[in-house]
């Protein structure tokens, strides 16, 4: 008989010192690739709502058989969280054997979400934005918009930041703890036109319901990453920037679901068929063209696909063996004694 491990926990702090940005984005091209190749089962994800408290719960699951690995995530969020000095989202991913089913980890879920969404802009910038891509404009100071701007600094050589957020003092914070985290400058700016200014690459990480710059600012050329909105009443960009761009999805029959920024168009008629959306993984395969122009507008619409957690999750632990990180939890699942009742 094999000796059954403990299962592993790993924390917060844990998953951040397994998963560097630049570990993250090769995972998600392990993600997309798969996804693209059909080795993945993929079920959609569960929403379940807590009625009178704005918030939700998500079930995200999969299975993939070239890593032979399980995941489920089980992840919340909660929109007053805010003014109660919680996270909007909290997590926790586990892993299990494909081919035993053993659980193997269980960990902190908000951190790796946060790097895994970043990772996918990052891979997605790589693909789509122009290579002389040198500044990049963040709307939202959250816990998202800090794992985009470093993941877009990691793909493309980022001369300076803006961040936009109404919230002016989240802003300030936020360009100055990631000016020293990412070595360069980091502005705060008073309006999103400000922010458009410049920007070669924009990241959308916003609670916002509705649009959250006018299509006018825009400079040509400009790849934008929209990851706030997964619902299909919620959109953070302007429906004709979407009907002027070169889209591509996660995953097309996720976003049939859940991408707003995408369905409003999409019902109102203004937007040819979903059959015109690139999937991230064609794009890396080369099998959809990216972008094809230097003035092209280009879309990254992400709403999170569970094959993301799954091959992330799987780096952090195989990162964390390594580190000898995380701690073993006594009698994990795996090694409870038989029942004896006949039940
Ligand atoms: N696509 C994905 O895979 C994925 C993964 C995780 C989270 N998300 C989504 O990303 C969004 C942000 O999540 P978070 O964890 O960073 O939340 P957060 O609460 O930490 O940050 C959200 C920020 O958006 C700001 N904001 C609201 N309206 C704005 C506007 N009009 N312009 C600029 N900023 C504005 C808020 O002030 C806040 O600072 C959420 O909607 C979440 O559901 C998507």
């Amino acid at each position: 008989m094999p000796v059954r491990l403990p299962l592993l926990f790993l924390s917060a702090e844990d998953v951040r010192r397994a998963l560097p940005m630049s570990a993250a984005i090769a995972a998600m091209r392990l993600a997309f690739r798969q996804l693209a190749d059909g080795h993945v089962s993929l079920p959609p994800r569960q929403h379940i709502e807590s009625p009178g408290n704005n918030g939700r719960a998500l079930v995200m699951t999969c299975h993939s058989t070239a890593h032979q690995l399980f995941s489920l995530k089980f992840i919340t969020l909660f929109g007053d969280n805010r003014s109660k000095g919680l996270p909007l989202i909290q997590s926790i991913v586990m892993l299990a054997d494909g081919a035993t089913g053993e659980p193997l980890v269980v960990m902190d879920g908000a951190v790796l979400t946060s790097i895994r969404t970043g990772a996918a802009s990052g891979l997605a910038t790589d693909l789509l934005a122009r290579p002389d891509a040198a500044e990049v404009a963040v709307f939202g100071a959250g816990v998202q918009a800090r794992t985009q701007l470093e993941a877009i600094c990691t793909v493309r050589p980022i001369r300076r930041g803006y961040v936009y957020d109404p919230d002016l003092a989240a802003a300030e914070r936020m360009a100055s703890e990631m000016s020293t985290l990412l070595n360069r400058p980091i502005e705060c700016v008073a309006s999103p036109a400000q922010a458009l200014e410049h920007a070669d690459v924009v990241c959308t990480a916003t609670t916002s319901p509705v649009p959250v710059f006018d299509d006018a600012g825009l400079k040509h050329g400009t790849h934008i990453n929209a990851i706030g909105s997964y619902r299909p009443q919620v959109s953070e960009i302007p429906p004709a920037t979407v009907c002027r761009s070169r889209i591509v999805v996660d995953h097309r029959d996720s976003a049939l679901e859940e991408a707003g920024d995408l369905l409003g168009p999409l019902r109102q008629g203004l937007l040819a068929g979903s059959q015109f959306w690139a999937e991230l993984g064609d794009v890396l395969l080369g099998r959809s063209p990216g972008r094809e122009n230097p003035g092209d507008i280009t879309i990254f619409k992400s709403v999170g696909v569970a094959i993301q957690d799954l091959c992330a999750a799987a780096c952090a632990l195989e990162n964390a063996r390594h580190l000898q990180l995380g701690v073993r939890l006594p009698n994990g699942v795996g090694a409870l004694p038989p029942v004896s009742r006949g039940d």
